[in-house]
């Protein structure tokens, strides 16, 4: 059996309830881009909240932690992991907690006592030393000699600056050929840090003073990808049962061996995992240049960028290959990443797609300027960006190949003149509305509302408007969406325009609030760049739009309304060029 099964059932078998992991992408916390700790999706039970599946939980969380990313290339740094955890919601604590740990390490996993180690709180002016924890672990037969006393940077452990927090205890293990030595130094990093025991007894709050919570709780995390490199002996993460079939499939693809090609297939492996997972996701995240879309992006992009470094011919179908090995690998536990297949090679494909046609030109644009200067300035970097695809943080990664630097904080400098920009323009865009517009040009600006309004209802209410242009011959709306338009979907999409067209819709106009726009769930495309008091434009039942105007009255004037073209227009999201006829 397999460590993850062989925790769940322990944990189980201690009266814990199994809980599904939660998504990456946090579902209600908009502070964080990911999930990085098992105890994340439970803080609200942590302070007191009642979890339906009662107070003893386990579980195997899907997390992604960034702060890593660049390490990302040696034996053991991953950007997306696996954290077991176990919890108690005020049942259980320390004794327990730590018996629960000792009996699965050294009974259930045969780890020798005396490999581990153990660290525990020496307190401070705040928070007495955790004597306790000391005494249960030297009850398990740990020697004083294996327990370290750190102060808070060690063992004290809190998801953010406030919140759920408390002193811990943690365990490591001696992964060296070498004799165990008899005394524990925690900084010999021979010893690797394999589980921590967090006893979350406080809530920190914003003055960051800490009051105790109503009930003592525990939160333990074990990463998965480093527990099975030390139970099967391995020191390079990636050679363990986790990896090895990844790493083949990248050494068949490179017709290369792993030996000497480490870290570029550690890279690849890594970040195409990531992506899978992250593409898989609920909260539907493509690739942009925001948020976890720009994570997604950068990803696919190094992971592209460590190909070509290895040969791979990159419009190949490499990445499909290593993305429906790990997809199989998971889809046992992780049902979603089957379900989603589709959609994740999609997006992987069109991102290859858009970064393979300026790759090579901006690695040429590199090196003519790499060879007259010693900087990249921040003119470049931005040109590399606006016109390569390169994320700053690629161009960083070249240079210090090179032993270059990059004019980072001018190219920030750089972006936001180039965000206040575009700004400017589409509020300017959106004050002077479309007043000037011909006949033609407002029928087709109401038609964008009710293809907007069509497509929501073909392809979900997660469609929304990305862009549009209008001429006299014809609209351009571009939306969201993962996959090229069926020809059915096509079809339903006009013959519903057309539906509405021939129902002879108000086209009515009412001026409020933005928060009421909202409120009443208006479509928005951008909406901090709109004016506080604004328009909001109601078609009949079926359409509400935040819009300048100008608009017909009834939809009876537009026509008959025919789809021309659709096609991608950037990664995950679509264009349709239409017409209204006579
Ligand atoms: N929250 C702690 C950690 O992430 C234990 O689960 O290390």
């Amino acid at each position: 059996m397999n460590i993850k099964d062989l925790y769940i059932n322990f944990f189980v078998s201690k009266g814990h309830v199994e809980i599904p992991s939660a998504p990456i992408v946090p579902e209600n916390d908009p502070s964080v881009l990911f999930n990085t700790a098992g105890m994340q999706p439970l803080i609200p039970y942590l302070m007191g909240e009642i979890h339906p599946s009662g107070n003893r939980l386990c579980d195997a969380q899907k997390c992604v932690r960034l702060t890593d990313l660049e390490e990302v290339g040696d034996k053991t740094h991953h950007t997306f992991f696996e954290m077991l955890g176990n919890w108690s919601l005020g049942n259980y604590f320390k004794k327990e907690s730590i018996t629960y740990s000792y009996e699965f390490l050294t009974n259930v996993l045969k780890l020798p006592k005396e490999r581990l180690a153990i660290t525990v709180f020496k307190g401070d002016e705040e928070i007495p030393k955790d004597e306790e924890s000391a005494e249960c672990w030297k009850k398990m037969g740990i020697k004083e000699e294996k327990i370290a006393y750190l102060g808070r940077e060690d063992n004290f452990w809190a998801a953010g600056e406030t919140g759920p927090c408390g002193t811990d205890t943690e365990i490591f293990y001696w992964r060296s050929e070498e004799e165990v030595p008899t005394t524990f130094d925690p900084t010999d990093d021979r010893w690797v840090e394999i589980w921590n025991n967090v006893f979350m007894e406080y809530n920190r709050k914003s003055d960051y003073t800490i009051e105790l919570l109503p009930k003592k709780n525990v939160d333990t995390g074990m990463g998965l990808e480093r527990i099975v490199a030390v139970v099967e002996g391995v020191n390079d993460n990636y050679t363990s049962s986790i990896w090895i079939d990844i790493i083949k499939k990248i050494e068949e693809i490179t017709e290369l061996p792993y030996e000497g090609n480490e870290k570029g297939m550690r890279i690849i492996a890594d970040h195409i995992r990531t992506s899978v997972f992250i593409a898989a996701d609920p909260a539907q995240i493509v690739p942009s240049n925001t948020d976890q879309g720009y994570i997604l992006r950068r990803l696919i992009r190094r992971a592209i960028r460590y190909a070509k470094k290895l040969n791979i011919d990159i419009n190949s179908n490499w990445d499909k290959i290593i993305a429906k090995a790990i997809i199989a690998k998971y889809e046992t536990y992780y049902p979603e990443l089957k379900q989603q297949q589709e959609r994740i090679l999609n997006i992987l494909y069109e991102e290859k797609n858009k970064f393979n046609r300026t790759l090579e030109r901006g690695l040429k644009e590199f090196e003519k300027v790499a060879r007259k200067q010693t900087e990249i300035d921040k003119i470049t970097a931005f040109h590399l960006y606006d016109t390569y695809g390169f994320p700053i943080e690629l161009t960083t990664e070249l240079a210090m190949e090179r032993n270059m630097k990059v004019d980072e904080k001018g190219f920030q400098e750089k972006m936001k003149e180039h965000q206040e920009k575009s700004r400017t323009a589409s509020a300017g865009k959106f004050k002077g509305g479309l007043a000037g517009n011909s006949e033609i040009e407002t029928k087709y600006h109401t038609a964008t509302h009710l293809l907007n309004a069509a497509l929501k209802i073909v392809l979900g209410d997660d469609t929304h408007q990305r862009g549009s242009n209008i001429t006299e011959e014809r609209m351009r709306f571009d939306f969201n969406c993962d996959h090229k338009l069926t020809d059915e979907e096509k079809r339903q999409v006009e013959d519903l325009v057309n539906q509405f067209i021939a129902d002879d819709l108000p086209v009515k106009k009412e001026e409020m609030t933005k928060q009421n726009a909202l409120e009443i769930g208006a479509e928005a495309m951008f909406i901090e760049k709109y004016p506080e008091v604004l328009n909001v434009y109601f078609i009949g039942e079926i359409s509400k739009e935040i819009c300048g105007g100008p608009h017909v009255k009834s939809t009876k004037e537009l026509g008959h309304f025919k789809i021309k073209k659709e096609e991608a227009s950037s990664a995950g999201v679509r264009r349709i060029k239409a017409v209204l006829e006579d």
